[in-house]
């Protein structure tokens, strides 16, 4: 041990610490100094972690106390607060460069290093500076305009306000900074890994070393006599069904007698310390009697193959899809194109791991059971929380969230932590690593799709066929949903007469599949997509074209065979036009040399508003005449804070700080669906001004515009406003039905080069033109097509998760400052018919078109038709070599 003397955010400290001890623990645990944060296993890779010392940005996880003596740190939470904040936590708030906040403060750290050495750093040194902070949000352009920015700020040559938006500039379609921005900057919004208990316990949890196998026996007798060591808990422990049940019950919180996948949960070890923790649960002994492994549909249907869930067959769910006859048009098509493609298994890669925290309030059977994790349904996720573990009495808090992308519409970590702290009658804190939470969480499913898609002598589509399987590894969690979802949104943008389609969910030993931002379109897209520019190669018209002549009008048909009334589609086409044209005549310049460039396109008519979904908001106008919505509208950084806001705001002429969010809490909140499938602004964002606009009436008809008339007048102030959307289903052996209320509709333009030496394609730049009806907040709506085309061109190029491969954030080719591209969007503002003001949603759309908008461009640039996905170096070779 060694006293180290050390001057933290100003303040003279002394410690006295071993040799291992890293500055990380010593701010977040010693210190409780949050704002530092962890996101990769304190490998170097995220930068989450970043704090400054001696004037250098340092990685805190790897940083030794012991050599610090003497040494000066500083922390986010020594910048500034909100009430006073650093003119860079202003730059990143203004810049629209914090989403879920995860990596903010390690952003925040390393742009001030940068700054106090160049105070106007160009755009290949602010890359070069923070090549190592990773942020999954926002692609990185908001962040770099945020360095820019603050580099302005500090120069003296601009001040916060003048750049910051006005309530006189008006509510609706003005960048207000995000309600929660600055506590993200200034590092004191609390993740759930931030939170500390009285007593906690630590819980680590012993997972499967198999892919398939019984469980003979475990032995936890060395583990339970450890130091710190409080006991252990199996399946027999937990008191309810002990089913995480989103639509199937197959998913145990702790196996009963047999392993699914590598890393199923079977024991939870409670100690005083995680170290002590993770120490038992090494020595556990767990001995397997093994089943074969099938990590693939074609092992899992094949002929005796053994099942994976004695309740449910392999092939656990099958849905058609019949529109006219395609098979007959197909036969007599002028054109027909026909091709077989694979998605890979992806992570939903948000920055911060799994972490979640439970305890009891209260005492006995009526005490509370409290869950704080990142759920984007609360709701929901407390009912499956009182049935898997037979307690009535429970509340699911929203932390803030770093990120989630799909990933939370399930919940994992919730049912260990909440049944350890059941059993254990102790707050728990089970905070995994970045590899034990890849391990335990659902990822993008897998599909192989064989299509044809056909067309007449004049170039009408005359119909598409698609037979896609699914992987749905060990669990079905969402994977009805996806199937669902993608036929629902089948032929894209377009008018297809004729339609054959079969999807097929099948258990393997694989990791489970479930949403993932898209949930099924991003896949069956990447065919269509692919395949729409196969066809228009073969019929000699130019792609842009073909998507606009084939586009669908209202009074047509979608896939399900719902007319639709509404498509604004083709003033999309006309507004990519020049860009497009621009980015052609561009290419044409690298047609010697072994580097080419090449330009595709592909589009998205997304679904928003399931048939049968519904959102309840409560509104309340308090006594200070503030406006208060309780809503569980979760907000992981998307920015369904600023929505609710804004439109508050704008329809009560009140000034932004007169409208409070109760949003994070189930007992204080009305139910209002999942943060997903891009329904926030329409689902909540309806049923808010539904309940305002009642507010306003009761107002009008006493002829009163406050609390005090209200009152008086004998008038509630609270008023529950609903958005419901007429339920239906697809039918089981056709899957024609009713579609969506409404989609918003995109076309992306990607410019890609393409080394033919040595198969590396490289982004250039992402063109976006998107019509979800009028902008809210456009600096959000930037930010998330933005972060959306980052995922995007990542699922095209390089991401993808093996499961026991994928462990950190290098293995999963995360994408970084450097691999970041160049982006535009072009907005149009249809209003749509049954809008929230006209508005619909936006947070995936990027996502479905990305990728075949890559791949093409890759088409276009070098001949290389790439059918699987990710379009991996060795795979444009190899299709180079085939001269496809
Ligand atoms: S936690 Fe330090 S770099 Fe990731
Ligand atoms: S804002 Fe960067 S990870 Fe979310």
């Amino acid at each position: 041990m060694k006293k180290v003397r050390l001057t933290i955010n100003g303040m003279p400290k002394q410690f006295v610490v071993g040799t291992d001890r890293v500055l990380l623990d010593l701010l977040r645990d010693d210190l409780r100094l949050t704002g530092t944060k962890q996101s990769c296993d304190r490998k170097g890779q995220c930068g989450a972690c970043t704090v400054i010392v001696n004037g250098k940005a340092v990685h805190s996880c790897l940083t030794k106390v012991i050599n610090l003596d003497g040494a000066e740190v500083i922390t986010v939470e020594g910048l500034g607060t909100p009430d006073n904040p650093h003119l860079i936590q202003e730059a990143f708030v203004l810049a629209g460069a914090v989403q879920c906040g995860y990596c903010t403060p390690g952003m925040i750290m390393a742009t001030k290093a940068l700054l106090d050495k160049n105070p106007d750093p160009d755009n290949g040194e602010i890359k070069q500076a923070l090549a190592h902070n990773l942020c999954r949000c926002t692609g990185y352009v908001k962040i770099i305009d945020a360095v820019k920015l603050a580099g302005r700020f500090l120069r003296g040559e601009a001040t916060p306000d003048k750049v910051r938006p006005d309530f006189k500039d008006g509510t609706l379609g003005v960048s207000h900074p995000r309600p929660t921005a600055m506590l993200k900057a200034c590092g004191l919004a609390e993740f759930a890994a931030d939170i500390q208990f009285q007593d906690a316990l630590e819980v680590a949890v012993v997972r499967s070393t198999e892919h398939h196998a019984v469980i003979k026996s475990i032995d936890t007798k060395a583990a339970e006599t450890m130091p710190g060591v409080i006991g252990v808990m199996t399946a027999k422990d937990i008191k309810g069904t002990n089913r995480l049940k989103m639509i199937f019950p197959d998913q145990p919180i702790l196996c009963e007698n047999k392993v699914r996948t590598l890393g199923d949960p079977i024991l939870v070890v409670a100690a005083e310390t995680k170290a002590q923790a993770q120490a038992a649960a090494a020595a556990v002994t767990i001995a397997y009697d093994p089943l074969p492994v099938m990590m693939t549909p074609a092992e899992a249907m094949a002929e005796g193959a053994v099942q994976i869930h004695a309740e449910f067959p392999n092939v656990c769910f099958r849905q058609p899809q019949v529109k006219g006859d395609a098979e007959k048009a197909l036969a007599q098509s002028a054109f027909m194109v026909e091709a077989e493609f694979q998605t890979q298994m992806n992570h939903q890669a948000p920055t911060e791991p799994e972490a979640c925290v439970a305890y009891l309030e209260g005492e006995g059977e009526d005490a509370q059971l409290v869950v704080i994790g990142r759920s984007i349904d609360i709701h929901t996720h407390k009912a499956m929380l009182q049935e898997a573990l037979g307690w009535k009495n429970v509340r699911y808090e929203e932390a803030f969230a770093g990120g989630q992308f799909g990933i939370k519409a399930a919940i994992t970590s919730e049912g260990i932590a909440a049944a350890a702290a059941l059993h254990f009658r102790r707050p728990i804190r089970y905070i995994p690593s970045l590899a034990e939470s890849m391990l335990l969480t659902s990822k993008r499913h897998p599909f192989s799709m064989k299509v044809k898609l056909g067309a007449d002598k004049d170039g009408r589509l005359t119909a598409y066929a698609n037979d896609f399987i699914v992987n749905s590894g060990a669990y079905e969690t969402l994977g009805i949903v996806v199937i669902t979802r993608a036929l629902q949104m089948l032929s894209g943008s377009y008018h297809i007469p004729n339609i054959k389609a079969m999807g097929q969910l099948v258990y393997t030993n694989n990791a489970a599949g479930s949403v993932a931002r898209g949930a099924g379109p991003p896949q069956v897209a990447f065919a269509l997509e692919s395949a729409m520019d196969m066809l228009a190669e073969k019929m000699g018209i130019d792609p842009l074209e073909f998507r606009r002549m084939t586009s669908l009008k209202p009074g047509e048909s979608v896939s399900t065979g719902a007319v639709i009334d509404q498509w604004p589609f083709e003033g999309l086409c006309d507004a990519i036009r020049p860009h497009y044209d621009r980015a052609k005549k561009e290419a044409t310049a690298f047609r010697d040399g072994p580097v080419k460039r090449g330009v595709g396109i592909a589009c998205t008519a997304f679904g928003i508003a399931q048939p049968g979904d519904k959102a309840t908001v409560d509104v309340e106008l308090d006594p200070d005449d503030a406006i208060t919505i309780y809503a569980a509208a979760a907000d992981p950084g998307e920015g369904t804070d600023s929505m609710l806001t804004q439109i508050t705001a704008h329809l009560m002429d009140l000034p932004m700080e007169k409208v409070h969010l109760v949003t994070r809490n189930s007992d204080q909140t009305t139910g209002t669906g999942p943060a997903a499938a891009s329904r926030i602004t329409y689902m909540v964002g309806g049923a808010l001004v539904n309940a305002l606009e009642q507010m306003k009436a009761a107002m009008t008809e006493a002829g009163v515009t406050n609390y005090k008339g209200l009152k008086k007048a004998g008038k509630p102030t609270r008023y529950t406003g609903k958005k419901n959307v007429t339920a239906g289903q697809l039918d089981p052996k056709t899957g024609q039905g009713p579609t969506f209320e409404s989609q918003v509709h995109n076309i992306q333009m990607a410019e890609v080069e393409v080394n033919t030496e040595t198969g590396e394609a490289r982004v250039i730049k992402m063109t976006s033109a998107v019509d979800s009806g009028p902008v809210i907040n456009p600096k959000n709506l930037e930010g998330q097509l933005e972060g959306g085309m980052d995922q995007g061109v990542g699922y095209a190029l390089r991401e993808e998760y093996i499961h026991g491969r994928t462990k950190d954030w290098v293995t999963f080719k995360f994408p970084t400052m450097k691999t970041a591209f160049d982006m535009e969007v072009i907005i149009r503002e249809t209003p749509r018919l049954k809008g929230t003001l006209g508005s619909t949603g936006i947070g995936e759309m990027t996502m479905v078109s990305t990728a075949p908008a890559v791949t093409n461009a890759i088409k276009d640039a070098c001949g290389a038709r790439i059918y699987d996905l990710p379009a991996t170096p060795d795979k444009i070779k190899a299709a180079l070599a085939k001269g496809e």
